[in-house]
C-alpha cells in the first residue's frame, strides 16, 4: 500500500508537472518571406496583410516578422532563412516560388527543430519533410473567370493578355478559354512583355493589344500598368493582383478583381503551432470555395444586372474543382497535346504548356509574341533647330545687306579707309560661320558632321585671320620707333590670310582623313528614356587630336589677335580706330572660346551643348559685326558718305602724334622734348619714325631714294590739295605729320603706292 501510494503521489506530479507544460499553450511567431514589397497592392500586400490580421485574431504575443523584396538577390534570401530562425520564429511562411528552393533546403536543415513551414509550391508534400505544409496557389480559375467576364463584357469582341515570361503563361489561355466560353466568336490577341514587373513594356505592350482592338486585357504581371493602359482608353480594367484594385482606381474603372485573402490560412497553420495540432505534411490547395482564399471583389455599378448573374453563375460552376474547363478544349489537340477520355490535358502539361491555341472556326487568336518597345528616334528639339535657323539666317541677311553697302560705296571715305576687300572678306567669313550654325542645330548625320566643323573653323579663320592681319598692319606701320617709311598694302596682307587659312584647311583635312567621322545612335545620352536614341557625332582617338589641335590653333590665333589688339590700342586716328572694335570682337572671341573648349570636353548634354555652341558663335560673331560695320555705317550716315575722300582732320592726326609723344619722350635721345616746344619734339620723332622706316624695307637704298622724292611729291600735293586745315602755327612741321598719316592712310586703304616693294 506504501509502496502504491508512493507511486500514485509521484504520478501525480507527474501529470501535475507535464500539465502545467501543457497549460501554458505554444507561442507562434510567424515570419513572412515575401519576393516584393508589400506596398505593390498586390500579391505581397496581401500575403503581409494576412499577417497583420493573424497577429491581431489570435492575440500573438511574439510578433511576427516579415522580409521584403527577396527576389532581389540569393543572398538576402539567405539572410532573411537565418535571421527568421535567429529570432525565434516558429512558423515561416515561404510566400513566393522565388524562394520555395531555398525554404524547402532550410525546412530539412531545421526538419528536427520545432519549426513549422508554409511553402508555396505545386509540389506534393513529402512524407520527410512533415512540418511542411504546400501551399498550391492557382489562378486558373480565377483568370477563367476574368475571361469570362471579359468575354461577356467586350463590345470590340476583342479580348487580350500579357503574359510575363517568353511565352503565354498558362492564365493566358485559361482566359482566352473563359472568355470564349462566354462568347464562342471572340478574338484573342496576346504578347509577353519578359518580365513580371516592368511598368513601361506592359504599359505598352497593353496599349498595343488595345490597338489591335482588345478592349479588356487580363495579365500576369506584379504591376497594374496593362489595367492603367486598358483604363486610359476608356474601358474596364480587371483586378489580377489578389488585391481589390477598385479601392485604387474606383469602381468605375474596375470591372472586376479578384481576391486572395490567406488570413484563414495563416490562422489556421498558426493556430496548429499553438494548439500543437500541426498535420503532417499537409496539402492546400486554393479554391473559390469558401476558405479557399481565392474571393471576387463586387462588380462595378457599369456591369450591367445580367451579366452578374452570368458570371455569379459561371463561378458558382467553377467551385467545383472537378470542374476544370481551362484545361478541357479540343483545341490544346491542335498544338500537339494528346486529350484524355474527358477531352482534358493533364495538369502538369496545362501549366507547362507554352503555346498559344490556336482558335477555331468562330474564334481567331493572334499571337504577337515577345513585346519590345520600339526605339525611338529623338531629334534635337525643333524650338532650338527653329530658334538657331531662324536667327542664323537673320544674320545673313544682314551681312549680305553689309556687302552690298560696302560694295556700293566702296569709294565712301570711311570704307575705303577700312579696305573694302578685308571687310567683304569678313563678312564672308562671318556668313559662313552663321551657315555652320545652322548645320550645327541639324541632327547630325555623316555629311551634316563634317560639315558643320569644317564650315565653323573655315568662317572663323576667314573673319579672324581677316580681323588679325588687318591690325597687324596697324601695328606694323604705328609700332615703329624710328619712323621708317614701310608700304604694306593688301596684296601682300592676302598671302597671310591664305597662309593662315591653309593651315586651317590642312588640320581639317587631317582631321576628316583620319578621323573617321560619323554619326553615331546613341542611347542613354542626355534625358532620353531607355526606348529612345539620339544621333551624335562621333570620330576616332585620332580624330579627336585633331579637333584639339583646331581648338589650339583657333586659340593661338585669338591670342595673338588679342596681343595685337592691345599693342596698337594706342593709335587714335579716327581712320584707324577700326582697332577699337576689332579688339573688342577678339576680346569677346576669346571669352566664349572660354566657355567652349570646357564645354567640348566636360559631359555634356548633347543638345545644350550644341546650343551653347551655336548661341556663342551667333552672339560673337554678330557682337563682332555690329561693332566693326555699325559703327561705319553709322558715320555714313552722319557725317556724310564723302565718296572719294580718304583723309580726317589734322587734329585727329595730331592726337596720333601726342600719343606717340607720349611714348616716345624721354627715350629717344634726339627728341628735345619740353613742355614748350612739344610740337618740335611730335615732329622729331616723326621725322624719327621716318628715318626709322627706311632701313627697315628690304631694298634699303633704292626705297629710301624713293622715299625721299615721294616725300617731296606728297608735300607738293598737300600744299596744292589740301582737305586737311592746318591748325598748327608751324605749317611745315605739320605737314610732315600730314604727310605720314595720309601714307599710312594710303595703305590701310589698301592702295598701292609707288614702291619698289610692290612690284
Ligand atoms: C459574335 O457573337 C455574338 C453573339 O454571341 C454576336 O452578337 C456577334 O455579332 C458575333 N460577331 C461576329 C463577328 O460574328
Ligand atoms: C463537378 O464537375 C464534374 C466534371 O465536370 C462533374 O462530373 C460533376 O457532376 C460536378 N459536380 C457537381 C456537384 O456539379
Amino acid at each position: 500500500m506504501k509502496y502504491i501510494n508512493f507511486i500514485s503521489i509521484i504520478f501525480l506530479l507527474l501529470v501535475l508537472f507535464s500539465n502545467s507544460i501543457f497549460v501554458k499553450s505554444k507561442q507562434c511567431k510567424i515570419a513572412v518571406l515575401l519576393s516584393g514589397d508589400f506596398s505593390d497592392l498586390g500579391y505581397n500586400y496581401q500575403f503581409n496583410e494576412a499577417r497583420v490580421k493573424t497577429e491581431s485574431i489570435l492575440k500573438l504575443t511574439e510578433f511576427s516578422l516579415y522580409y521584403k523584396n527577396l527576389d532581389e538577390s540569393e543572398e538576402q534570401s539567405e539572410a532573411a532563412f537565418k535571421d527568421a530562425i535567429e529570432q525565434g520564429a516558429n512558423l515561416i511562411v515561404v510566400a513566393s516560388s522565388g524562394q520555395t528552393a531555398m525554404g524547402l533546403k532550410y525546412a530539412k536543415l531545421y526538419k528536427d527543430s520545432d519549426i513549422y513551414w508554409i511553402i508555396k509550391t505545386s509540389a506534393r508534400p513529402t512524407d520527410d519533410l512533415p512540418k511542411v505544409a504546400v501551399l498550391d496557389f492557382n489562378t486558373d480559375r480565377a483568370h477563367f473567370t476574368l475571361g469570362y467576364f471579359a468575354g461577356k463584357m467586350s463590345k470590340t469582341g476583342v479580348v487580350g493578355f500579357v503574359s510575363p515570361g517568353e511565352y503565354i503563361a498558362s492564365n493566358g489561355n485559361a482566359f482566352y478559354l473563359g472568355a470564349k466560353e462566354a462568347r464562342p466568336n471572340i478574338s484573342f490577341v496576346t504578347t509577353f512583355t519578359g518580365s513580371w514587373f516592368n511598368p513601361e513594356v506592359a504599359y505598352k505592350a497593353a496599349q498595343m493589344l488595345i490597338s489591335n482592338g482588345a478592349d479588356f486585357l487580363g495579365m500576369s504581371q506584379d504591376d497594374m500598368s496593362v489595367q492603367k493602359a486598358v483604363i486610359d482608353s476608356g474601358s474596364l480594367g480587371l483586378g489580377v493582383t489578389g488585391y481589390p484594385t477598385r479601392l485604387v482606381y474606383g469602381s468605375a474603372n474596375i470591372g472586376l478583381s479578384y481576391i486572395t485573402d490567406w488570413t484563414e490560412v495563416f490562422v489556421k497553420y498558426a493556430s496548429h503551432v499553438i494548439n500543437n495540432t500541426w498535420p503532417a505534411s499537409d496539402y492546400y490547395k486554393t479554391s473559390l470555395n469558401p476558405g479557399g482564399s481565392l474571393l471576387f471583389d463586387e462588380y462595378s455599378y457599369l456591369v450591367p444586372q445580367e451579366i452578374r448573374d452570368l458570371v455569379d453563375a459561371e463561378i458558382n460552376i467553377l467551385k467545383n474543382e472537378s470542374f476544370t474547363p481551362f484545361r478541357c478544349n479540343p483545341m490544346y489537340a491542335d498544338i500537339g497535346f494528346i486529350l484524355d477520355g474527358n477531352g482534358c490535358i493533364s495538369y502538369s502539361d496545362f501549366e507547362k504548356n507554352q503555346q498559344v491555341l490556336k482558335g477555331d472556326k468562330l474564334s481567331k487568336t493572334i499571337n504577337f509574341g515577345t513585346y519590345t518597345i520600339p526605339i525611338e528616334f529623338v531629334d534635337y528639339s525643333s524650338s532650338m533647330k527653329l530658334g538657331i535657323t531662324v536667327t542664323s539666317s537673320i544674320c545673313i541677311f544682314l551681312c549680305i545687306i553689309s556687302i552690298i553697302i560696302v560694295l556700293v560705296f566702296r569709294t565712301a571715305r570711311i570704307i575705303k579707309s577700312a579696305s573694302p576687300a578685308f571687310l567683304f572678306l569678313i563678312l564672308m567669313g562671318c556668313i559662313i560661320i552663321f551657315i555652320g550654325c545652322i548645320i550645327f542645330s541639324q541632327s547630325p548625320n555623316e555629311g551634316t558632321c563634317r560639315a558643320r566643323v569644317w564650315l565653323l573653323s573655315v568662317g572663323y579663320t576667314i573673319f579672324l585671320g581677316s580681323l588679325l592681319v588687318k591690325n597687324w598692319r596697324i601695328w606694323l606701320l604705328f609700332d615703329n620707333p624710328k619712323l621708317k617709311k614701310r608700304s604694306i598694302t593688301n596684296w601682300k596682307l592676302y598671302p597671310w590670310v591664305a597662309g593662315i587659312l591653309a593651315v586651317d584647311v590642312l588640320i581639317l583635312a587631317f582631321w576628316q582623313g583620319l578621323g573617321n567621322i560619323r554619326s553615331e545612335s546613341r542611347i542613354g545620352i542626355d534625358s532620353l528614356t531607355k526606348y529612345q536614341y539620339a544621333n551624335v557625332c562621333s570620330s576616332n582617338d585620332q580624330g579627336s587630336i585633331a579637333l584639339y589641335i583646331l581648338l589650339v590653333f583657333h586659340g593661338i590665333k585669338l591670342l595673338v589677335a588679342c596681343f595685337i589688339s592691345f599693342k596698337i590700342k594706342v593709335v587714335d586716328i579716327d581712320e584707324f580706330n577700326e582697332s577699337k572694335p576689332i579688339a573688342s570682337s577678339v576680346y569677346i572671341i576669346t571669352f566664349c572660346l572660354f566657355i567652349v573648349i570646357p564645354l567640348m570636353v566636360s559631359p555634356q548634354s548633347v543638345a545644350s551643348q550644341v546650343t551653347t555652341i551655336c548661341v556663342c558663335a551667333i552672339v560673337t560673331t554678330l557682337i563682332s559685326i555690329s561693332l566693326l560695320f555699325g559703327s561705319k555705317f553709322y558715320k555714313m550716315i552722319t557725317q556724310g558718305v564723302g565718296l572719294n575722300q580718304t583723309f580726317a582732320s589734322s587734329s585727329k592726326s595730331s592726337s596720333f602724334s601726342q600719343s606717340l609723344e607720349k611714348k616716345k619722350t624721354g627715350e629717344e635721345d634726339d627728341s628735345e622734348s619740353s613742355e614748350e616746344n612739344g610740337k618740335k619734339a611730335i615732329i622729331v620723332t616723326q621725322q624719327s619714325v621716318l628715318a626709322h622706316f627706311s632701313s627697315d624695307t628690304e631694298d634699303d637704298v633704292e626705297n629710301e631714294a624713293q622715299q625721299i622724292d615721294e616725300e617731296k611729291e606728297e608735300k607738293e600735293n598737300n600744299d596744292e590739295n589740301n582737305d586737311i586745315t592746318p591748325l598748327e602755327e608751324n605749317f611745315e612741321e605739320n605737314n610732315v605729320s600730314v604727310v605720314q598719316s595720309k601714307r599710312l592712310s594710303n595703305q590701310l586703304n589698301g592702295e598701292v603706292e609707288i614702291d619698289s616693294n610692290n612690284v
